[in-house]
């Protein structure tokens, strides 16, 4: 184990910038939000002046109205496609105009809880707090416009799972008239099998295009997406977040943060429930577009254990994840194996993420269900032995896929291991 943590420092080393890590040479040159906020997790375990420095970087390019961007374009690197021209935010540092997980109120939480150094991390959390907030704020302003306690994504890389079958059928109305020819970078880093199709691709920049026509206004973009999906995993992910910070703004003398993100955390977890799926004993997602639940059996019904959901949902989490493992060698995988859209080495079409492992296994562990923590945990850690700190693994074989020497997936071996 002492060997496997040095080389997960190892590659935490080789992607740090100085101000920020890439999630991986090559494929993704720049900073990305969630990668980030769960990396410092990892550096927070010997250096933690390294830890909260990264989500401050994150953090200093929140636009004005809450929003933190997916990607800070850093540096210019023409490796990857779609860059900051393809955007154009108007940024004076280039970012995205979309967003994605908000998982750094939890991380900012937990790296504080664990904190040796008390007036660093009191001196930090009290600084992020109030930012954390105001994009919270914003997610339920822009993303929840009627108030229904759950929040849309408009745009698939929000949603973090890119490529998951859960999109396929709403991705199915996005056009692609009017996209000109473009050429992408990822494939020439990764194996094409392992990447989104061609014809995913157009669609992700149609909408691109559609929200720069809107002057990346992020109060508007809700209304205009012909995609609007709301995704139970990453409602959990915010809600979640929200009750840390709500957690963590008490402790600080920070009333007014707190009682509002308990607010936001609890009506969102009343709202989940809308999302419950009795026959496939798990959460789905739901079409917001035409009004319908999307009855697709992927992870991110399942990383809602992530949340404060109720006991009995976390143990029909448990029996969904005991059922998934008859079909795999290895947990969780990204997709149900028995359903016809599951590709093993494809993204979030089969494969097994670590930092997935992490959020559900954390979850599962606070709702009592703990006992099946060591497997999915333990598996981690069998796939890390046999193929490395890939982006992820084949649930199946094990093969590594995506990009190689990646950031967050050595951050969750150093925190397993510590
Ligand atoms: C990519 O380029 O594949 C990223 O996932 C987008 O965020």
């Amino acid at each position: 184990h002492d060997e496997m943590i040095r080389h997960a420092r190892q590659v935490l080393s080789d992607n740090d910038r100085g101000t920020y890590t890439v999630p991986t040479h090559g494929l993704y040159p720049f900073q990305w939000n969630w990668d980030s906020a769960l990396s410092a997790l990892g550096f927070a375990h010997y250096d933690e002046p390294r830890a909260w420095l990264e989500i401050e970087t994150l953090l200093a390019h929140q636009w004005d109205d809450g929003m933190v961007p997916h990607i800070i374009f850093h540096q210019p690197d023409d490796g990857y496609f779609p860059g900051p021209d393809v955007w154009s935010t108007g940024r004076e540092v280039p970012t995205t105009g979309i967003t994605q997980p908000a998982v750094a109120g939890f991380a900012v939480r937990r790296i504080f809880d664990r904190a040796r150094d008390r007036a660093l991390a009191e001196e930090k959390a009290r600084a992020m707090l109030p930012k954390i907030h105001a994009w919270h704020r914003w997610f339920y302003r822009c993303r929840d416009p009627q108030g229904t306690g759950l929040v849309a994504i408009v745009h698939p890389w929000e949603s973090g799972r890119d490529n998951s079958a859960d999109w396929d059928a709403a991705f199915e109305r996005v056009p692609t008239e009017g996209v000109g020819s473009f050429t992408r970078r990822d494939t020439s880093h990764a194996n094409p099998a392992h990447r989104p199709t061609d014809e995913q691709y157009k669609r992700y920049i149609w909408l691109v295009q559609k929200f720069r026509s809107l002057g990346w206004d992020t109060s508007k973009m809700h209304d205009a997406s012909p995609f609007l999906v709301v995704d139970p995993g990453f409602n959990a992910i915010l809600i979640r977040a929200c009750e840390d910070t709500a957690d963590l703004a008490a402790r600080l003398g920070m009333e007014e943060i707190a009682a509002e993100s308990r607010a936001m955390a609890e009506k969102g977890i009343e709202a989940l429930e809308t999302l419950w799926h009795e026959p496939l004993g798990q959460y789905v997602c739901y079409d917001r577009a035409i009004g319908a639940p999307i009855e697709s059996p992927s992870v991110g019904g399942i990383l809602t254990a992530f949340a404060p959901i109720p006991h009995h949902r976390a143990a029909a989490l448990v029996r969904r994840i005991e059922t998934l493992a008859k079909s795999c060698n290895y947990l969780i995988p990204s997709h149900d194996p028995t359903h016809a859209a599951f590709d093993g080495p494809c993204y979030w079409r089969g494969p097994v993420w670590l930092i997935v492992n992490y959020m559900v296994a954390d979850g599962l562990a606070r709702a009592g269900q703990g006992e099946i923590v060591p497997r999915i945990i333990g598996d981690c850690l069998r796939l890390i032995e046999t193929s490395g700190f890939a982006e992820y693994h084949d649930p199946i074989t094990a093969e590594p896929c995506g990009g190689p020497h990646f950031t967050w997936t050595a951050a969750m071996v150093i925190e397993i291991l510590n």
